[in-house]
């Protein structure tokens, strides 16, 4: 029998000592695992040890449909949060980010196989549209007595003998997984009655039926800050840079990922799922059946104009969004967004974070922002007392490219020799 036999059934202490044992782990790593757990982490995750922390960071005043914003950022990289404050500044010299959303429903696909005729199939269960979306919508009253529950549905044919009920759902202030699989699992079971081979029933992270759109316009002189280059010299290299996105996928997944540094620090910070996000955010860059930027930026007389539309389904209840309590926290910074205010927040620190990596970039580089960072966390890694910290932090960024731990411990070495 396995030694990790039955381990989740364990007490979190009891599996503590176990893996104590097995690992060899120290006193102190095993005082650190007994000070950063909570009966929270215990009832969110199988196996809990101890909770994992990400630094929270605060975005300043977030220029979003002509007010601004405070937003909670989770991130651990260094220069994420000092790059979306510096974009949202240069926003706010603007119209700020301005948002759209026609509709926001989740996807999810009720998969069928093995079928003789699937162009009748289509027709058969178009016809049948009303009592597929009852019998999803009888799955969940709940839903219902908020005013959300299931739509419509669209069938997609996936070759001849495959196709894809797609059941579109107003999930409304959750983001709607658990809803929407429950529904789908009814409607999966309705068509097993009617003899149909139903492979699954599952919702879809495309949320292409969840689009929030985004414009901002920036004066291109607000640019220029301390560049030698005149501000629509600045525009028209993001400009250029952003055409680039559309022709490179190499340098598209760079800039996207940037942006997702911002907006994926915004949607952990509000208790949401990053996965779905992300997963959803990557595919949607493809939608034109090529792999490009999300956020684009062209130029109209002297205005820098970025513009944007994002699957973005988040949830303002729902998940650990109730339960923890270091969301509910950021949940008031943010003064109690709703799902689609959630959204354009989200949207809008995508928009700050491509923006001040795009400036960066085209003018000095990225690593002159990044470095007083760099310097930051070298300090703390080579064991800087808080007092040694700021010296420290001094004499490395002098040193400008060469910065490397090596170097930090011996500087460090060096200044208590001098005291
Ligand atoms: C680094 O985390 C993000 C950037 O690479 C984004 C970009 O290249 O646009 C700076």
């Amino acid at each position: 029998m396995s030694k990790w036999s039955g381990f989740y059934q364990h007490s979190v202490s009891e599996r503590r000592n176990l893996i104590s044992q097995v690992c060899h782990l120290t006193v102190s790593e095993q005082k650190f695992m007994q000070q950063n757990a909570d009966s929270i982490g215990d009832a969110q995750v199988e196996n809990y040890l101890y909770s994992f922390q990400v630094p929270v960071g605060l975005l300043l005043d977030l220029p979003v449909n002509h007010e601004k914003y405070l937003v909670p950022m989770a991130t651990e990289e260094p220069s994420v949060i000092a790059a979306a404050n510096h974009g949202a500044r240069l926003l706010a010299k603007g119209t700020g980010v301005i948002t759209a959303q026609a509709e926001r429903l989740m996807t999810g696909q009720v998969l069928i196989q093995n079928l003789g005729d699937v162009d009748a199939t289509e027709k058969i269960l178009m016809q049948q549209a009303t009592q597929l979306i009852a019998v999803a919508n009888q799955a969940k009253p709940s839903l219902i007595q908020r005013g959300g529950g299931a739509q419509r549905i669209e069938v997609k044919v996936l070759d001849a003998t495959t196709l894809s009920l797609d059941l579109l759902v107003d999930p409304k202030e959750a983001m709607g997984a658990n809803s929407v699989n429950t529904m789908l699992e009814a409607v999966a079971s309705f068509l097993r009655n009617q003899g149909y081979d139903v492979l699954m029933a599952i919702l879809s992270n495309y949320s292409i039926h969840a689009l929030t759109h985004a414009q901002t316009r920036i004066p291109v002189d607000a640019l220029v800050e301390h560049s030698d280059l005149s501000g629509s010299q600045i525009a028209e290299q993001i400009v250029a840079a952003s055409r680039i996105e559309q022709l490179s996928v190499e340098r598209a997944v760079t800039a996207n990922k940037g942006t997702l540094n911002g907006i994926e620090a915004v949607v952990l910070a509000s208790g949401n799922d990053t996965r779905n996000v992300n997963a959803a955010l990557h595919a949607y860059a493809s939608h034109t059946g090529r792999y490009r930027g999300l956020i684009r930026w062209t130029m109209e007389d002297d205005e820098l104009v970025g513009t944007t539309e994002l699957p973005l389904l988040v949830g303002s209840v729902g998940g650990s969004i109730g339960i923890v309590p270091a969301v509910q926290l950021n949940r008031r910074i943010m003064n109690e967004p709703d799902a689609k205010m959630l959204a354009d927040l989200i949207i809008a620190t995508g928009m700050a974070q491509n923006l001040a990596a795009l400036r960066a970039l085209v003018t000095d580089g990225i690593q002159q922002g990044h470095m007083s960072l760099q310097a930051k966390s070298l300090a703390v890694q080579v064991g800087a007392r808080p007092e040694e910290q700021t010296p420290l932090v001094e004499a490395l960024q002098q040193q400008a490219q060469s910065m490397d731990a090596a170097k930090a411990k011996m500087m460090l070495r060096k200044m208590r020799e001098n005291k």
